[in-house]
């Protein structure tokens, strides 16, 4: 079992490449969870490193049509199997006919959340050791100010499966991971040519205004303390 705090102390403070070239040294059964956002960056990086890239991303059946279109590009653009995680067909057939499509508009994004994008991670995580993922502190001082480059997940942990979590772009800024993207000719969502900057589903998500913060455009209708959908449930605080 790999040492948490000692492999968080060597890598405080390292650039991506070398905080995803550790991860991806240290797990052979490590997968990216890519977002179909501007997380594009890690795929770039990790496919420089290691071909053979596990990558996944949840299906919620809500996503925007540009989306779809965006993870179809980039399937075919660095020639990887992109794994699509849908929803249980039970819990999401149910959850429709008893609330309908739009519910968390009334009553909150955790319950239609945990259906369409939590429980089939869930899924997913049981089946491998570690998981990559673009999450940036300066996304949300509310939520994402103090993640580290490395963490054991006690969302998704169990007793018999501990799961580690890598978070490679945690101390780049926005413009860092758009500057890349430019350098590196990596694909991006046609969404960030209208006003788009952090992309979630498509009723969930709204352009934002000009020197508005990113997240401003995400579930925008609740507080910010709460704009986390159970994927980084770790990162709330009681
Ligand atoms: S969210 O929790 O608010 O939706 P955000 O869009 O900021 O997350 O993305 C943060 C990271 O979570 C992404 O870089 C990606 O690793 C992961 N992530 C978010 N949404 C998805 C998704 N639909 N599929 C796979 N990974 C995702
Ligand atoms: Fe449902 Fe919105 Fe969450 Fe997508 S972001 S799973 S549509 S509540």
């Amino acid at each position: 079992m790999i040492n948490i705090p000692d492999l968080q102390t060597e890598l405080a403070g390292k650039n991506p490449r070398t905080i995803l070239r550790k991860a991806l040294e240290s797990f052979d059964n490590i997968a990216i969870s890519f977002s179909g956002a501007e997380d594009v960056v890690l795929i770039d990086m990790a496919f420089a490193i290691r071909q053979d890239i596990q990558v996944f991303s949840l299906d919620t059946g809500r996503l925007h049509p540009e989306t779809y279109r965006y993870v179809e590009k980039v399937r075919k653009h660095y020639g990887i199997d992109i794994e699509l995680l849908t929803p249980d067909r039970d819990a999401l057939d149910s959850f429709v006919k008893q609330k309908g499509l739009f519910s968390f508009y009334e009553d909150g994004h955790s319950e239609c959340c945990g259906i369409r994008k939590v429980e089939p991670l869930r899924r997913k995580l049981a089946q491998v050791d570690a998981w990559i993922t673009g999450q940036r502190k300066d996304q949300s001082v509310d939520t994402r100010s103090d993640i580290p480059e490395v963490q054991l997940d006690t969302a998704f942990s169990t007793d018999d499966h501990p799961l580690i979590k890598f978070n490679p772009l945690l101390n780049w800024k926005s413009a860092q991971v758009w500057d890349h993207i430019e350098a590196y000719q990596v694909p991006y969502n046609e969404l960030h040519q209208h006003g788009f900057i952090s992309i979630g589903c498509e009723p969930c998500t709204r352009p934002v205004l000009p020197n508005q913060h990113e997240r401003a455009g995400r579930w925008w209708w609740e507080d910010a303390t709460k704009k986390e959908c159970g994927l980084h449930a770790g990162n709330l605080k009681n």
